[in-house]
């Protein structure tokens, strides 16, 4: 059980306690940032520690690292000690602010002293002995990493492996590649970690307490926790947190699914083999470039190049793709006697569409390619074998009982355009589109209008998920969910 801070960033004290009401059950412990409080606010900082049931820490960071904090030092150091008059559990001090008589002060109060070392891009060689020291002296230290890399995120989730002898410690990332050590704090021995009340589009190193709590259930990541994951650029909005962590607690397994942002797979196998990753999905635009580090793929990576889902087996990374085999899945219930020789048109002769024509033609349906760049239909026609033709003139082809829509048009923000406008649906087609935002493309819902059955690309993602989930635990994934 590893305790969540919450902390709160709001501008008066009342502002904080009413979201501290309403977040209620979340949290441990919370986080008072002096540095966001309006002045006149902070003259009652010392009395807000007795309006919480949860023990509280006292900070106030500085601009130069990030916080609102402009005062000059001495009056920045006054405000903490006024504050200190309160009953805080923790008090938030830089590393170079050593001796400022705070110490003392908080010593006397029974409050301890949190040390913090902010780094940018790399973690300096001598920070674990730096914290060593400060330990030794009873302070908790931590460390604040702003990373923009995977090499950086490397070196901030192996830190631990250097910090022995430190029983309690802290460790930060900020932006979207300090995510992971933000939800798997436990896993790395940390004594706690942060998240806020609400996340705005600037902070993307940050879920919101709920989602910290719900979805990522840490405050039960432990060092015997699996941990699973999916890397891409960008990966913070995937939806495939939702998908495997309300499973893995369904099952009873303990584990966590969590987003790596990644620049560099080649980094994430490194991290892998150092955190015991078990397994991960792959996004855009990696699904090619994980291919090197495969020991084993099945026919279908072979064949489209391309792989969703790697799992570890013994020593050995395992590559598969459950794009194609989930969305075949998704097709059984409407065609119960198989695809073989069923009329298929796929619009799109891009990466998706290729990995969607394979599995189709593996599954022997007749297949036509339709394709706005003619050359890429050919070309995918001869490496599939199938049939192609120009997106011009599918709505004069007519006559498909299945139609999939794989090419990008639709997708938000563009959610009038439609590929094939002048084609009229018969209704007796089935149609798939691959898009999941908007969840009903323009061309799904005519479909749709006209009578057709559809599916759209929030469904296929949820079947891949489904294989998936059962690469990754060996169990079903739970039907009700
Ligand atoms: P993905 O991996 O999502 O398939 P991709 O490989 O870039 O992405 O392929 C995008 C597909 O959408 C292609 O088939 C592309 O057609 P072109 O090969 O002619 O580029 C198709 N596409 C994108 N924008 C399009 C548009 N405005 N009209 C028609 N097709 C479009």
């Amino acid at each position: 059980m590893i305790p969540l801070c919450l902390s709160l960033q709001g501008k008066t004290l009342g502002e904080n306690i009413a979201l501290l009401k309403e977040l209620k059950g979340h949290f441990d412990l919370a986080e008072i940032r002096a540095d966001y409080l309006q002045e006149d606010q902070r003259e009652e900082l010392a009395s807000f520690p007795a309006r919480l049931d949860v023990p509280a820490i006292l900070s106030c960071r500085r601009a130069r690292e990030g916080g609102g904090c402009t005062s000059d030092e001495p009056t920045r150091l006054s405000l903490l000690e006024e504050g200190l008059k309160g009953s805080y559990a923790y008090l938030d001090l830089e590393s170079d602010c050593l001796d400022t008589g705070l110490e003392e002060q908080g010593r006397a109060k029974g409050t301890r002293i949190i040390r913090s070392f902010y780094c940018r891009g790399k973690i300096p060689p001598e920070l674990p002995a730096l914290m060593k020291d400060r330990a030794d002296r009873g302070e908790i230290p931590r460390v604040v990493m702003g990373l923009e890399t995977s090499r950086e995120q490397e070196e901030l989730l192996t830190l631990s492996r250097r910090l022995e002898g430190i029983d309690e410690y802290l460790l930060l990332g900020e932006g979207a590649f300090g995510s992971p050590a933000r939800i798997l704090a436990g896993k790395l021995g940390a004594a706690f970690t942060y998240c806020t009340a609400a996340v705005t589009a600037d902070r993307e190193d940050e879920f919101p307490v709920e989602v910290m709590d719900e979805l990522y259930r840490v405050r039960e990541i432990d060092r015997e926790t699996a941990v699973f994951g999916i890397i891409g650029n960008p990966v913070m909005h995937s939806k495939s947190p939702a998908i495997h962590n309300p499973g893995f607690s369904v099952i009873g397994m303990k584990a966590v699914y969590l987003p790596f942002p990644t620049d560099d797979p080649e980094a994430f196998f490194r991290l892998s083999r150092e955190l015991d990753i078990r397994g991960f999905s792959v996004t855009m635009p990696f699904k090619n470039a994980v291919l090197p580090f495969l020991h084993e793929m099945t026919e279908g990576v072979a064949a489209v190049k391309s792989c969703n889902t790697v799992v570890r087996r013994g020593d050995r990374w395992w590559g598969c793709n459950t794009d194609v085999e989930g969305f075949l899945f998704s097709l059984d219930s409407w065609f119960p006697r198989g695809l073989s020789s069923v009329k298929t048109a796929v619009l799109g002769a891009g990466g998706a569409a290729g990995a969607i024509v394979y599995g189709l033609v593996s599954r022997g349906a007749d297949v036509t390619v339709y394709n706005r760049t003619t050359e890429k239909a050919l070309q995918c026609a001869e490496k599939y074998g199938c049939s192609w033709g120009s997106l011009r003139d599918f709505h004069r082809e007519g006559d498909y009982p299945l139609i999939i829509q794989a090419t990008g048009v639709g997708m938000h923000p563009h959610e009038e355009s439609d590929p094939a406008p002048d084609y009229r649906f018969s209704g007796r087609e089935a149609v798939v589109d691959i898009i999941y935002y908007p969840e009903e493309t323009r061309f799904l819902r005519r479909a749709r209008e006209a009578g057709c059955r559809t599916m759209n690309g929030l469904a296929m993602l949820k079947a891949q998920g489904v294989l998936q989930f059962r690469l990754f635990t060996g169990r079903e994934y739970p039907p009700d969910l």
